[in-house]
């Protein structure tokens, strides 16, 4: 049986505005991994980096992961990183299937060059640093992540889809998951 559905794919990418779409219309439950992170702390993500460090983040975003994964037809929007530690990767592929929304650089690039929440990019917006720095270190990250984005069970490429398009193109393979899980 497919309990849990997890949506991975680089910052921007679309996990917490698809997820609770997809949600809604395969009437199932739905977390944000970094939300539920950011309501335990009463602080964003940016703070709680900048107050604790990125390892803290990492060590409490795994211990939510795992809490989360117990939960019953849900869907989970993972953070950008989540997925790149083989512990974490364990747990989402032991209880539930990994969508990976992939999209290029240069779309990455032109969704976060002005966004100043998300840690590991903030510097070069902050900085007003050139497209070709942000291009260098989304490449430089992607790359790192490659080998785990691609562990996923479904791969969209979302780049030039609209929202609506890609919930629909994931219903249906989630459907098309839950009937064989049923029959088998
Ligand atoms: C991160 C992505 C962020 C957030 C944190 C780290 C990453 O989530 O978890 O800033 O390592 O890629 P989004 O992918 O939702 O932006």
């Amino acid at each position: 049986m497919v309990e849990r559905i997890y949506l991975t794919g680089f910052m921007t990418s679309g996990k917490s505005t698809i997820g609770p779409i997809l949600a809604n219309v395969l009437g199932w439950n739905f977390y944000d991994l970094d939300k539920v992170i950011e309501g335990k702390h009463e602080k964003s993500v940016v703070e709680i980096f900048e107050e604790f460090g990125e390892e803290y983040f990492r060590n409490y975003e795994t211990e939510t992961l795992e809490k989360l994964s117990t939960e019953k037809d849900t869907i989970i929007s993972l953070g950008g990183g989540t997925l790149t530690s083989e512990r974490n990767l364990a747990i989402l592929k032991q209880t539930g299937k990994i969508v990976y929304l992939r999209i290029t650089a240069e779309t990455i690039y032109h969704r976060l060059k002005h966004k100043i929440d998300r840690p590991l990019i903030r510097d070069l917006v902050l900085n007003e640093r050139p497209r070709e720095e942000f291009i260098e270190r989304i490449n430089k990250i992607l790359d790192e992540r490659k080998y785990y984005y691609e562990k996923a069970d479904i791969i969209l490429d979302t780049d030039n889809n609209k929202i609506g398009i890609t919930v629909d193109q994931l219903a249906s393979e989630m459907r098309k998951l839950l009937h064989a899980h049923n029959q088998g």
